[in-house]
């Protein structure tokens, strides 16, 4: 996949969930023409987040209509019993919970090894140091900024502190900072300015109920970022 360059940009991946599936086609055209840069495609068991999410099938239609790479995030128990659906249904990124019940090591190694790009993903109580051991395996952190699971919620602001220490911890590594819930068009300046790179655009940016479009909010949170940081 085309991957993210971490000097001097940041990027916005816009979260399938929130998207109304009748209109899949018509939101994937406007999400292709504001330029999104990734489809974030979240997928729950009922168990280790209380909802079930997305499905492979879905992904597989997805990936049959659009080139937008697709990052998958895995809210699993068991993420390596299901990594390879969403690898064969053409993920881009598999990223999973380090707070799951796999060996981590092996789970990497296994996305890597379909030549899949691999993330870790960790919730808002979890130190950054469980990170050490895998940070010259993996190609994204994705730090949750909310509870997983639930959307709509609003950030935790410890997430602010945390995006800086991780961004000081990765700062030698290849490493994508990405995160997830709790993105406005007041906290993602802060998120980008704290050391993110890839902003997870939900139900408090690009779906939010409105009547404007899709595309167009895509362009408004941008600007927003844009004026903010410049
Ligand atoms: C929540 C999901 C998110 C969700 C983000 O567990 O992983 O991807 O869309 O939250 P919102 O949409 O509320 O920003
Ligand atoms: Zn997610």
């Amino acid at each position: 996949m085309k991957w993210f360059n971490k000097e001097g940009k940041y990027f916005l991946a816009a979260s399938l969930i929130c998207g109304d599936v009748l209109k899949a086609t018509e939101e994937l055209d406007q999400l292709q023409r504001a330029q999104v840069d990734s489809l974030h495609f979240d997928v729950m068991d009922g168990h280790f987040v209380p909802r079930l999410g997305l499905y492979p099938e879905m992904l597989k239609s997805i990936k049959s209509y659009t080139d937008i790479p697709v990052d998958v995030h895995l809210m699993l128990d068991h993420p390596i019993m299901y990594a390879e659906k969403f690898i064969e249904a053409g993920a881009d990124l598999i990223a999973f919970h380090i707070e799951s019940k796999n060996d981590i090591k092996e789970t990497i190694n296994f996305i890597k090894s379909k030549n899949v790009k691999a993330g870790l993903v960790l919730n808002p109580g979890t130190p950054l140091e469980v990170l050490d051991p895998y940070l010259a395996d993996i190609d994204l952190v994705m730090l949750m900024a909310i509870q997983p699971g639930i959307l709509g919620q609003k950030v935790i602001s410890e997430t602010f502190e945390r995006i800086s220490n991780l961004a000081e911890k990765v700062k030698d590594y290849p490493i994508i900072i990405e995160i997830d819930g709790g993105v406005t068009s007041e906290t993602a300046p802060k998120m980008i300015e704290h050391g993110a790179h890839l902003l997870v655009c939900g139900a408090g940016t690009i779906y939010r109920p409105h009547e404007n479009t899709l595309e167009n909010k895509v362009i408004e949170i941008r600007n927003i970022i844009n004026q903010s940081i410049s």
